[in-house]
């Protein structure tokens, strides 16, 4: 490479770096215009990508739905559902530490919890309800007394990193499976929307 080719692409990746990160909802999904309505997930494997994106459509689409590591400006939205997948027993650090540093921002805006875990793919009780609600969201955000519900996930050993998906292949009987459900996610979208 020239002397000049490379002065000239080191300026251009340094200049990368230093641009702001833009967050961006998925945009080419059916959602209104100026919507006021934003659901915040935090994700490994995907999994609660899905239930939001599905909740969003019971909502008829107008929320818009953000991956919590574009760390979003939820400033100018009125309301905001806050939901996470399920790892030893809590959210991803990166959806607790963006509840934290903006709990002031949050604590009039959100009107509803989800959580998705495994649960040993036994049907959730009222003790996941208190472990992941009570015991957890609400404890980062102090916005308690407003609509939630867990789902059931899914197991996908193939876009796992490699400590996670060797720690799940050495459990016994573990093996992939899907318990997640559009039907249930949708029927949340509409009771959200019917309760406010
Ligand atoms: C490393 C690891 C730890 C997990 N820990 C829990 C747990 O403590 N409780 C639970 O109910 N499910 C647990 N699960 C199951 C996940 O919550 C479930 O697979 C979920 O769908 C994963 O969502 P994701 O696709 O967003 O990663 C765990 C899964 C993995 C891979």
């Amino acid at each position: 490479m020239e002397k000049r080719d490379f002065i000239k692409n080191s300026l251009l990746a340094a200049g990368a770096l230093l641009l702001p990160r833009k967050s961006q909802a998925l945009e080419f999904y059916p959602t209104t215009l100026n919507a006021e309505w934003a659901i915040l997930y935090g994700t490994w494997c995907g999994t609660s990508r899905d239930a939001a994106l599905w909740i969003s459509e019971g909502m008829n689409g107008i929320a818009q739905v953000f991956d919590v590591r574009e760390n979003p400006n939820l400033l100018n939205y009125k309301n905001v559902i806050v939901g996470g997948s399920i790892r030893s027993g809590v959210t991803s650090k990166e959806l607790q530490d963006y509840l934290v540093k903006n709990k002031v921002i949050l604590s009039n805006k959100i009107r509803g919890y989800f959580a998705v875990c495994g649960n040993m793919r036994q049907p959730v009780k009222l003790e996941q309800y208190d472990q992941f609600f009570k015991n957890h969201l609400v404890k980062l955000t102090g916005v308690e007394g407003v609509v939630n519900r867990v789902f059931l996930g899914r197991v996908t050993f193939g876009l796992m990193d490699p400590d996670s998906r060797r720690m799940m292949q050495s459990m016994p009987d573990m093996e992939e499976y899907d318990n997640l459900k559009r039907s249930e996610c949708l029927a949340f979208g509409k009771e959200i929307i019917e309760k406010i």
